[in-house]
């Protein structure tokens, strides 16, 4: 989702400072890009559609200590110039940039219109600056403006805002992230850390309702509600510059799926006394829910089937956006588990408050340490997946599974063998992801690069591998692909298989074998090209990429083949597999 970055301090370089800032977002997703510098009394934009990775940062280096950027991925108003941010009030004296969505803008913006205001933009952002204005008239102030537009707006927002008159840079934030990096020579203030991560290491979290202004030399946190003041914990990163880098790999997408060579075996080291209280909290709740999105939630799908087969325990699953109705079912002894690899994706926050306002527990299970989801959950537990850059998320996924399954394990009183199941499965991966075997699957994917279609099948926890390998393929190389339960094919997908339609076949080598053989079966007697992801051949496999057998781990192993198949398809395909149409890694609108 959109990307911010801001810097007032004593360099004189902040221009630049912000357009490479921005480049390090660029993985989030975005359409168009702006910048406004406050050079003396002025503020210059500068924005324009399309990618910042060819605007030159030099150009920018023009002396200026206090600027904004933005990436935006379109909500409000097409992808245009004029809508891109940053935006400005009629005499330019104030630019805003801003994420989230503002849902009373129409509203507020005629009341605007009503008293002068002339808009050049169709986005709810641009509001914020004559908003500002309009209030400054009331308090002659610009920090206490900001706080009383933030009284006006509805829905959720974060933003920077600078004003030609003051060398501040000012931050509110409710519900859209922004970390503070703490500077030797200023401070940042951006919606994710690789903004700044060149810079500091050291950042502070405003949360929800809550102000921040700056002058690069002092800085001030309040809320926006009271004014009262708030303390903040200086905390440092933990990860290193390189881990958030591409190093040998052209595309962050295939480093992630290499990662997952050790990030396995990171996230199952966990402190065991803490598994066992998170399986104590399961055991005693009087109900457990998980939830996620996208692929976190093909996570929280394929831990149903490891606590029904490991614990015996019954937890229900439901995709985060559609939680709201389960309300019904939630009382303060329930216990509501989150999944999430980024820690701010609206929807799981939604599903938290939801639980939180029933009185009901909340546990997470997240990557990105100090995160929304990780600072507002009752418990937390961290993937140690390190930075996860491409929109399509691969390490995560392994990472949330090793973690659930390990809590499954402990369920059952049998921490010690679940952890032993899972580190001989991050072993068995780590030899897996060899370079021939890269190349295999590459080669694969160049058989059936030109396939309009592809269906994947799976049963039990193969069946939310099937869904999660079809995401995978859509988002990054557009091919359409679908994800059944191999049982279903037969009840309606069956119709679509045609002459040479490649179909995967995601299998272990359990109770469940013969029937997904059978189904590829189905599959091949209508013309079904069969890729077998297993770890032994069949008969009814025209190609066979195998796999280690791994038990009740199976699904994290089956799945890493798809992710760099994925991946080669949208290479052979001419797509760039870590910005992928449409996307945004981190989705904070809901
Ligand atoms: C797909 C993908 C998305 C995310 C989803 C949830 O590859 O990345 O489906 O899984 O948007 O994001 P997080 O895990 O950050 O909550």
């Amino acid at each position: 989702m959109c990307g911010i970055f801001g810097y007032v301090g004593k360099r004189n370089d902040a221009g630049s400072l912000v357009i490479d800032g921005l480049k390090n977002l660029e993985y989030r997703g975005y359409d168009s890009w702006g910048i406004a510098c406050k050079t003396d009394s002025k503020v210059s934009i500068e924005k324009d559609i399309g990618k910042i990775s060819s605007i030159k940062s030099e150009d920018f280096s023009s002396n200026c200590s206090l600027a904004i950027g933005h990436t935006r991925w379109a909500t409000h108003g097409g992808v245009t110039p004029q809508n891109a941010h940053p935006h400005a009030n009629g005499t330019e004296t104030i630019a805003v940039v801003h994420n989230g969505i503002l849902e009373n803008y129409q509203q507020l913006r005629r009341d605007l219109e009503s008293k002068g205001h002339e808009f050049k933009s169709e986005t709810d952002t641009e509001i914020i600056p004559h908003m500002i204005e309009e209030y400054m008239k009331e308090t002659g102030d610009f920090t206490s403006a900001i706080k009383k537009s933030c009284e006006a707006f509805e829905g959720r927002f974060a933003f920077l805002a600078l004003h030609t008159e003051s060398n501040t840079l000012v931050a509110a934030r409710r519900g859209s992230p922004l970390i503070i990096g703490v500077g030797e020579d200023g401070y940042f203030i951006a919606s994710d850390i690789p903004a700044f991560m060149n810079h500091s290491r050291l950042v502070q979290y405003l949360d929800d309702g809550e102000m921040v202004v700056t002058d690069g030399e002092s800085i001030l946190f309040s809320s926006l509600k009271t004014d009262e003041e708030i303390q903040k914990r200086e905390i440092e990163i933990t990860w290193s510059v390189e881990e958030a880098q591409k190093g040998e790999y052209e595309h962050f997408m295939l480093k992630e799926i290499m990662d997952q060579k050790d990030s396995i075996a990171r996230a199952v080291n966990q402190n065991e006394e803490q598994i066992e209280t998170l399986a104590d909290a399961i055991r005693n709740a009087k109900g457990t829910f998980l939830v996620g999105c996208g692929t976190a939630a093909k996570a929280c799908m394929a831990s149903e089937y490891f606590f029904s087969v490991i614990s015996q325990k019954h937890v229900n699953f439901a995709p985060a956006s559609e939680f709201k109705l389960y309300h019904h079912f939630l009382r303060p002894e329930s216990l509501l588990i989150v999944v999430s690899q980024s820690g701010e994706t609206a929807d799981v926050l939604e599903a938290m408050q939801i639980a939180k306002s029933k009185g009901s527990k909340v546990l997470a299970i997240v990557n990105v340490e100090g995160s929304t989801i990780d600072r507002e959950a009752d418990y937390s537990l961290l993937i140690n997946a390190g930075p996860e850059r491409a929109v399509a998320s691969t390490k995560a996924l392994t990472g949330h599974m090793a973690v659930l399954m390990l809590i499954a394990y402990a369920l059952d009183g049998k921490l010690k063998e679940g952890r032993k199941v899972l580190l001989e499965t991050a072993s068995e991966i780590n030899d897996m992801l060899n370079p021939r075997y890269v190349d295999f699957v590459e080669s694969v994917a160049e058989r059936i690069q030109d396939q309009k279609d592809l269906f994947i099948i799976g049963k039990s926890w193969n069946y939310p591998m099937a869904l999660e390998s079809a995401i995978k393929i859509q988002e990054v190389s557009y091919v359409h692909a679908e994800g059944f339960a191999g049982g279903e094919l037969k009840h309606g997908p069956i119709a679509l298989i045609e002459e040479g339609t490649p179909c995967i076949a995601l299998m272990g080598d359990d109770e469940v074998k013969n029937d997904i053989i059978s189904n590829a079966i189905e599959l091949k007697a209508r013309g079904g090209f069969i890729i077998g992801i297993a770890p032994e051949n069949n008969e009814s496999f025209d190609v066979w990429i195998k796999v280690p057998e791994a038990g009740t781990a199976q699904a994290l192993v089956n799945i890493i083949p798809v992710q760099a198949l994925a991946y080669f398809l949208a290479v052979k395909r001419g797509k760039d597999p870590d910005m992928p149409r449409n996307l945004a890694k981190s989705v904070t609108v809901k």
